[in-house]
């Protein structure tokens, strides 16, 4: 994970944007207001302009591993969501391209019910397993990325699921070199850093695309609410 040195990360974060799209359709579908909302990994606000155009509220907090720009004009938390203290009483808690990222989703989980309000909700996208399929075939290394229903069974001890949909994008690049561009300029790799690309394996890596330089990102969107 390179985020704070993907300086074009935007122009990049095709799959990234789709799923804040379509997690705002979700959400949107649900509620249109909600006092305190807290967003889990905004980085460069790719899904709080969602927010801010979409859902009418009172106090926003950003969260990030980073300070970012959206950070310096809302008040923010800086920190791993795992191990800092979230507030308490908020309505919604939002996350886009975030949690994949999280080896125990359960806990945290946890954590979000503790620090909502009676009713609050909890909306977020992530990706889930076949992402970047294409690489972990040769890599034989990727994120242990869950499936849809491994997450939803972990979500179900905590909230009731009001919405949830699953979706992919695969992205075309014209050769390999653009394609590595792409990855690097969003800062994941799918690679645990034991994976050094040489000029052989560079090769067998382009053979084993096969002429079709694709990139597949699959996603949950999940609109949840705390059980009353
Ligand atoms: C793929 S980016 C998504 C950014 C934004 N939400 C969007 O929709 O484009 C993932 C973000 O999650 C942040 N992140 C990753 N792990 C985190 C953690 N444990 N706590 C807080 N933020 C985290 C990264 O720093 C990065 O900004």
């Amino acid at each position: 994970m390179r985020f704070e040195r993907a300086k074009n990360y935007d122009e990049f974060a095709t799959a990234q944007k789709k799923a804040a799209a379509d997690l705002s359709e979700l959400l949107t579908k649900q509620i249109h207001a909600a006092d305190k909302i807290y967003e889990i990994g905004c980085g460069s606000g790719i899904f709080t302009q969602h927010i801010l155009k979409e859902i009418s509220f009172k106090e926003l907090t950003l969260n990030d591993l980073y300070k970012s720009l959206p950070m310096e004009k809302y008040p923010s938390q800086i920190g791993d969501i795992c191990t800092l203290e979230i507030p308490k009483n908020l309505n919604l808690i939002v996350s886009s391209s975030v949690l994949q990222w999280i080896d125990d989703l359960n806990s945290l989980f946890q954590k979000i019910d503790d620090s909502l309000f009676e009713k609050g909700m909890f909306a977020f996208a992530m990706f889930t397993n076949g992402t970047l399929f294409e690489l972990e075939r040769f890599t034989h290394q990727g994120l242990a990325y869950k499936t849809p229903d491994e997450i939803c069974s972990l979500l179900k001890n905590h909230f009731e699921i009001l919405d949830s949909k699953e979706n992919f994008c695969t992205l075309q690049f014209e050769n390999l070199f653009a394609l590595l561009d792409s990855l690097k300029q969003t800062g994941v790799n799918n690679l645990d850093g034991n994976f050094h690309l040489t000029k052989s394996n560079f090769k067998e890596l382009e053979k084993s695309f096969d002429g079709k330089f694709n990139l597949t990102y699959r996603y949950l969107v999940v609109v949840c609410k705390k059980f009353n």
